[in-house]
């Protein structure tokens, strides 16, 4: 064992296994008890927790008495011989509880302070801000450093899997030029060239496509990459991803190889799913479930109502399908009970928090009959929706897009408030057959739906300029419990379809050539087919460690703002920093100077 002469011949949860020998651990003091003279310690180290036992009077000078004076956190070694606890103080909820250490050794190794924050009391409420200042203690909670284990080994598997498929790691750079994933770019100046910037990459998209010209065939990479957005619990400013890339495949080779990719990293974290996963197209995933990351752990599909309610006699429904709306509904099983005007109110301002109009909800009564404000409009419609005694439903009048994601995002919160969502599952999809563009209202134009190198399906090529909205891609998504995990496609390798494709979503010549004319040189040089995915590692452990924020599986998250606690980034610079780089701070910021 490393350190074994020194330190220690066994971690807390080796000397379990070591009964009657002696053996010396380190690590911190987790917890201290005094037991009229007999000292109790609860060892901690990454392996688990051993108890010591501290006789007054045993072992080296006055052992017990200092053995006394230990505070949490502080670090020791101890030495003694590994014995069977009494039969009556067993303790069956620890992984060492039948043994205990009776020490004869103790050497403090480094004292600590009194901490801002308990490290023994998992539940002790602290700020996350203070808990991120001191990320290092909480990292020392086994819940964190579990966290970082699952991480590790999950790792390990993908490199495992990928490695045996022929795959090569390689690094691609990170100081480098924009790629468009759809974020801002984080920029870094250039000192040796002035006014010149690098771009922190949103992935290696474009590297890995020249890894392909460049013949690799197999490449993979865990990556950082850099995206200046919004953050959300499951977005940072810097994630992880497992990138990888393929010459000479199709979709399907993808998808299987990302399946066993995913069965190795879900073993290695304890745990099991089942491939092939279900493939879903994009259509219908909008159709089902409004959104194309469908949580299929539970149904509660959408449903349409449209037909009846222009029949219905109600203004507000017959008004929307008029104006060539829809009317679609969820049925909530077994929500319907609890639901008060003032509940139903609730939901209403919740409906239009999420840009719908209004919302309009119904509770199936025992007899069959429904309770709501507009019953009287709403005959037949626990029948046609197959409502049961008991349950919610919730409609939505809109534009069909409106409704959708509406109702798909209500959707999701039924589940969980309801508590519908069962313990344990896992439910990954594929969704395929994406549209290959997407029209922006607000810039007047089309975009990309993934990047913009994402290859149209061959039957539909064809219709680039005629009608582009309904050229579908060859991108897959890969969709975990609701969460996106994973994004792919087959990228253009010809040419002549890529600069369509530019042109298609307003991109000159003069400006594709410009951003991105070392792909086009590349791919008059002999450009294979190529195809290849990313998954965010992060939202995958995420979920393998059941957190809720991605925040809680990467060793120096930052905050909402970007920030990082602990070392105080981002912060301001020496204004000779700033010259050397030919960077003139903004006004507001400049030392001594007014604002405005
Ligand atoms: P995409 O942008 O879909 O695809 O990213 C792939 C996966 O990365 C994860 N992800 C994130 N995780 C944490 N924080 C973020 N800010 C963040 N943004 C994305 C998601 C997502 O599914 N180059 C393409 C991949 C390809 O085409 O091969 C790409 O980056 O889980
Ligand atoms: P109003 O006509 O706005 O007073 O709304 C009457 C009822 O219909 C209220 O319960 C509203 O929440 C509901 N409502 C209004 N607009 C819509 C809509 N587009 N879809 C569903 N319900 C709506």
């Amino acid at each position: 064992m490393i350190g074994a002469d020194r330190y220690r011949t066994h971690t807390c949860l080796g000397a379990a296994a070591a009964l009657g020998e002696r053996v010396r651990v380190s690590g911190w003091v987790h917890r201290r008890r005094d037991h009229g003279g007999v000292v109790f310690i609860d060892l901690r180290d990454r392996s688990g927790l051993l108890q010591l036992v501290f006789h007054p009077g045993e072992g080296e000078g006055a052992m017990d008495v200092a053995a006394g004076d230990l505070s949490p956190e502080d670090v020791v070694s101890v030495a003694g011989e590994v014995v069977a606890r009494d039969p009556a103080t067993v303790n069956p909820a620890l992984a060492t509880g039948a043994v205990e250490l009776r020490a004869d050794s103790l050497e403090m190794l480094s004292e600590a302070d009194p901490l801002p924050f308990s490290v023994e009391d998992e539940n002790q409420e602290a700020s996350e801000e203070l808990r991120l200042t001191y990320r290092y203690l909480d990292v020392r909670r086994p819940r964190r450093l579990r966290a970082l284990e699952m991480r590790s080994r999950v790792t390990a598997a993908m490199r495992r899997v990928l490695d045996d498929e022929g795959f090569l790691e390689v690094e691609t750079p990170v100081l480098t030029r924009s790629t468009p994933e759809g974020a801002r770019d984080f920029l870094v100046p250039s000192r040796l060239q002035r006014g010149s910037w690098y771009a922190l990459p949103q992935s290696p998209q474009l590297f890995k496509q020249l890894l392909m010209v460049g013949g690799l065939e197999r490449y993979y990479q865990v990556v950082r990459c850099f995206r200046d957005e919004d953050l959300r619990a499951d977005r940072q400013p810097e994630f992880t991803q497992l990138d990888l890339e393929a010459s000479f495949v199709e979709p399907a080779d993808v998808q299987r190889l990302v399946e066993r990719v995913l069965e190795e990293s879900f073993a290695a974290a304890g745990a099991e799913i089942a491939a092939p996963f279900p493939r879903m197209s994009y259509a219908e995933a909008m159709r089902r479930f409004g959104t194309d990351r469908p949580d299929l752990r539970y149904g509660m599909e959408i449903l349409d109502w449209t037909e009846r309610a222009a029949a219905s006699g109600f203004g507000v429904f017959e008004g929307a399908v008029g104006a060539g709306g829809v009317v679609r509904a969820l049925v909530v099983p077994g929500a319907g009970s609890g639901v008060s005007r003032k509940v139903g109110d609730e939901l209403m301002a919740e409906a239009r928090e999420l840009g719908a109009k209004g919302l309009v909800w119904a509770a199936v009564e025992e007899d069959g009959g429904l309770r709501s404000p507009v019953a009287r409009f709403l005959g037949g419609l626990a029948g046609d929706l197959g409502a049961a005694p008991g349950d919610l439903v919730a409609m939505v009048a809109d534009a069909e897009p409106v409704a959708q994601s509406v109702l798909g995002t209500l959707r999701v919160r039924f589940a969980e408030r309801h508590g519908l969502v069962p313990e344990g599952a896992w439910a990954p999809v594929w969704i395929v057959d994406f549209p290959l563009v997407e029209w922006n209202a607000d810039e007047d134009r089309w975009d990309s739906l993934h990047h913009p190198f994402t290859a149209p399906s061959p039957e539909d090529v064809e219709r680039l300029e005629s009608d582009p909205g309904a050229v579908r891609s060859l991108a897959y998504d890969v969709v975990l419990n609701g969460l996106e995990i994973g994004g792919g496609s087959i990228r253009i390798h010809d040419r002549a379809v890529q600069e369509r494709v530019f042109a298609l979503i307003g991109l000159g010549e003069e400006e594709a050539e410009a951003k991105f004319g070392f792909l086009l040189r590349a791919l008059r040089l002999g450009a294979p087919p190529h195809g290849g995915i990313a998954l965010g590692l992060d939202r995958l452990v995420m979920l393998l460690a059941g957190e809720r924020s991605i925040r809680d599986v990467i060793a120096f998250p930052k905050t909402a703002t970007g920030a990082d606690p602990l070392t105080g980034a981002p912060s301001s610079v020496d204004p000779l920093q700033l010259r050397e780089l030919g960077v003139r701070p903004a006004a507001a910021e400049q030392p001594g100077r007014a604002s405005g």
